[in-house]
């Protein structure tokens, strides 16, 4: 289909709500053929239906499921029959609980989806990037990100769990990501760029159980001192559009602008063994998937 398509195409994950929701609104508008990523169909239609009660712009809803290796491979195989480049890939689903659950591939939660998930379909879709000669990642991390390290020797969090433990592990990994990857790109003369963004604190529905609705209240109570998806996305949108950066890569950006990061985030070593470690999981599901 995109040999049909004339314009930028960006895809967006967890695009049903919060800034993914924002951002699909955004970059339709800027002409954009966008490509909503969501893992839940009923909660995908409802937002497709309320983006494109705007006319003209031009969406897609696909379906797949970040915590599932085999929905990211047919999602992978889906979007090729359908497009042969891809200009935008906007990292944005997330998933924060407060208890240790697991993907249906047994990894924890946050570390499953908010990196290994992306990871997967990132390193799947690269060669489609590379062909859009201007391919542009863009991957949310988080402040959060301050409070990370990743558990080498636990990286499931098996022996200790806590929410900032796995929340601050998976941000983290999402910068080493941008980073390692960037690096390698760079290496091998890519055109493709990866940056990092915190959006600050953003009012969406980022820790609401999505079956009990645990934590709406708390959501509800904080929107008048939060940003609006709309003024979060922003630096994500900078990122995926602007000019100004379109030759950086393996950065940090917060308010449009680089940002420091921890001490820790800026060990390369770490980043590279992460790197090596994703892989070797995303193999490992190939065999048993
Ligand atoms: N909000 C903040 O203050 C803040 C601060 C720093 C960083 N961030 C980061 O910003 C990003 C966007 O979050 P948000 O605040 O907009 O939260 P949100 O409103 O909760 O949106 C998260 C999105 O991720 C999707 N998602 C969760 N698990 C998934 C899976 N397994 N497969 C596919 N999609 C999945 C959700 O789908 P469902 O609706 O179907 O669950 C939803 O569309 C996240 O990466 C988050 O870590 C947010």
């Amino acid at each position: 289909m995109s040999k049909g398509v004339t314009g930028k195409i960006a895809l967006i994950t967890g695009a049903n709500s919060g800034m993914g929701k924002a951002s699909t609104a955004i970059l339709a508008d800027m002409g954009y053929h966008v490509v909503m990523l969501c893992r839940d169909e009923t909660r995908g239609r409802a937002a497709y239906d309320e983006i494109t009660r705007v006319g003209g712009r031009m969406v897609d809803l696909m379906l797949c499921d970040l915590g599932d290796m085999g929905s990211i491979r047919g999602f992978v195989r889906n979007f090729r029959e359908r497009f042969d480049r891809l200009d935008v890939l906007i990292n944005n689903a997330g998933v924060i609980t407060l208890d240790r659950r697991e993907t249906a591939d047994g990894l924890e939660l946050q570390f499953g989806v908010n990196h290994i998930g992306h990871f997967m379909l990132t390193t799947s879709l690269l060669d489609l990037l590379e062909r859009s000669g201007s391919g542009r990642i863009v991957v949310y991390s988080s402040g959060a990100h301050k409070m990370g390290k990743v558990h080498f020797d636990d990286i499931n969090l098996r022996r200790r769990y806590s929410v900032i433990r796995s929340y601050g592990q998976s941000k983290l990994a999402n910068l080493y990501f941008a980073r390692e990857l960037a690096r390698r790109l760079r290496e091998r003369g890519s055109s493709i760029t990866v940056n990092a963004c915190h959006p600050g604190a953003v009012a969406t529905q980022m820790g609401v159980d999505r079956n009990t609705g645990f934590g709406k209240t708390v959501v509800r109570m904080m929107r008048p001192f939060f940003q609006t998806p709309e003024q979060g996305c922003r630096t994500a949108i900078y990122l995926a559009t602007s000019e100004e950066v379109a030759n950086l890569s393996g950065e940090y950006f917060y308010k449009c602008k680089v940002a420091r990061t921890s001490r820790r985030s800026r060990d390369m070593e770490a980043a590279r063994r992460l790197f090596d470690i994703s892989e070797a999981i995303c193999q490992r599901t190939v065999v048993e998937g």
